[in-house]
């Protein structure tokens, strides 16, 4: 599905975060967001998640108009389509690293021990389901929180700088698996990141700035 974002403006009280983005998002695609920190490419994103309210403009998945959703549905589309990688990894300290990963195929009544432990030896954890998030390095963390936005396959994969922690083979690595939910699934892939070696594997690089966004 098209992931179409119109005229976004967000602001906070009198400060501009960002005005008139608009881009588009074809299923197969990857987009890479760059522009200098501080300048709103997690807001974005979280915006396009639907986790976040923007002031103007709209964002539309398909035909569903995002804004227009109500918390529960917004939340249940966001369960179904998308995969989400934060920049603060948000795993969940009590459960173990295979719980973490299985976590959007519980949700969706769709456990599947073997999918979990597939994706687990795609991001180089293989061994390491049983483990605790204290008892795992920060690049191994960051491998957690991707594994768990691949699992259950969503049609909108955003991530952002999912790299940001990992050295530059495991880095690789790890943007193979997320463009394979791309490139053979047809998801859409939208990629935060300040890495050229991540930009440079991207379909199309979009350079945020307080006026809005450019090719
Ligand atoms: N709750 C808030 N209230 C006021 N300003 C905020 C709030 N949250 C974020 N901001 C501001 O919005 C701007 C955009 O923040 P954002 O996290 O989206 O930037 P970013 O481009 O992702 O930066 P980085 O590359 O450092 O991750 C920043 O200037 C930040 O200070
Ligand atoms: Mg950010």
């Amino acid at each position: 599905m098209k992931l179409r974002v119109e005229d976004l403006g967000k602001h906070y009280g009198e400060s501009v975060v960002f005005a008139h983005v608009s881009l588009v998002v074809e299923p197969g695609e990857f987009v890479a967001i760059v522009g200098e920190s501080g300048v709103g490419k997690s807001t974005l994103l979280n915006c396009m998640a639907g986790l976040d309210r923007w002031d103007s403009g709209r964002v539309l998945h398909g035909e569903l108009d995002i804004g227009e959703l109500d918390a529960e549905k917004r939340a249940l589309w966001r369960r179904k389509q998308v995969g989400f990688v934060f920049q603060a990894f948000h795993v969940l300290p009590h459960l173990d690293v295979a719980q973490n990963v299985g976590l959007p195929l519980m949700l969706l009544g769709q456990q599947d021990d073997a999918r979990v432990a597939g994706m687990l030896a795609a991001v180089g954890l293989e061994g390491l389901g049983g483990r605790l998030p204290e008892q795992l390095s920060g690049g191994q963390l960051q491998r957690v929180a991707i594994a768990r936005a691949l699992v259950h396959r969503p049609a909108l994969l955003l991530a952002d700088e999912p790299t940001g922690n990992l050295d530059p083979s495991t880095a690789a690595r790890v943007m193979d698996v997320l463009l394979a939910q791309t490139r053979e699934h047809g998801a859409s892939l939208v990629l935060v990141t300040h890495s050229d070696a991540a930009a440079a594997r991207a379909d199309r690089v979009l350079h945020l700035n307080a006026s809005g966004i450019r090719e």
